[in-house]
């Protein structure tokens, strides 16, 4: 992942991160990525793991990736225990995030510092979060938005040497009820601070226009999951309601087709277009 986050800066644009919870999620992922001729990174999240097993996922997602004409990184997003963390870096994830952005500054730091000396062995990039994204990633409890210190965000990313560091700005997982008011100016602070890749979470709902300005002032990952399993649910949901009988490979396929058009839509944004 650290390698299309530095190819992503040069070029000034941001790597799309997309949430996946089986195999047409994948498929629909890849092909899109594969059109636009664009790197991406497939992910998913240790609270997504309940139904969609990692043993099951994770084999699949890095195959999908070694068949792909086009640069996948395959990442653990939202890592909540070390052991999931570890269990993701044995099955050949090459990235891994670990969120102790609930944690006390130290405890964050310290655990993270652990994770960053763990992913070295296995040459695997390593992001987390300071401050609080707000939502949920899955049907946990909902986390109030407690935006990033750029001063806190200087000395975490010295002192753990993290690759990659989700920020918080006001942005939330999930669908956000009316468009969120964005912190820029923070943004633009801890971007003057700090020299690591920032990553955007909570994409859904975000606009075009705000996507673009938050790539102009550094962010290089942004991760997109609600959308996707929104459109899959849509498009699975209209080919139901106009059939009499459904048929599983018809299904399958309208499931491609509504992570494909999301994911394509995003790649686009995201590539400055
Ligand atoms: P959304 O579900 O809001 O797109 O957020 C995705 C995300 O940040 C995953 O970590």
């Amino acid at each position: 992942m650290k390698k299309l986050l530095e190819e992503a800066e040069k070029k000034g644009v941001a790597v799309g991160a997309f949430s996946v919870g089986n195999m047409e999620m994948v498929m629909g992922a890849v092909k899109a990525a594969e059109e636009l001729e664009t790197p991406i990174i497939l992910q998913i999240a240790e609270v997504r793991l309940k139904s969609s097993p990692l043993e099951l996922m994770g084999p699949m997602m890095l195959a999908a990736a070694e068949n792909a004409d086009v640069d996948i990184a395959v990442h653990l997003d939202h890592g909540l225990h070390v052991e999931t963390v570890e269990q993701a870096l044995d099955i050949g994830f090459t990235s891994v995030m670990l969120d102790g952005s609930l944690l006390p500054l130290e405890e964050n730091i310290k655990t993270v510092k652990g994770v960053v000396e763990t992913a070295k062995e296995y040459g695997a990039t390593v992001e987390a979060e300071l401050g609080v994204v707000g939502g949920n990633e899955g049907e946990g409890k909902s986390h109030e938005i407690l935006c990033t210190n750029p001063d806190d965000a200087k000395r975490f990313c010295d002192e753990t040497g993290v690759d990659a560091l989700a920020v918080a700005i006001g942005n939330a997982h999930g669908n956000y009820p009316v468009l969120p008011e964005l912190r820029f100016d923070m943004l633009e602070e801890i971007h003057k601070k700090v020299s690591t890749p920032l990553v955007l979470h909570g994409g859904t709902g975000i606009s075009d226009e705000q996507f673009q300005r938050a790539i102009s002032l550094g962010v290089r990952k942004i991760n997109i999951a609600t959308a996707s399993f929104d459109n899959l649910a849509a498009y699975a949901k209209a080919y139901c309601d106009n059939k009499e009988k459904a048929n599983y490979f018809e299904l399958s396929a309208c499931e491609v087709e509504g992570v494909y058009q999301n994911v394509k839509r995003h790649i686009k944004v995201f590539n400055m277009e």
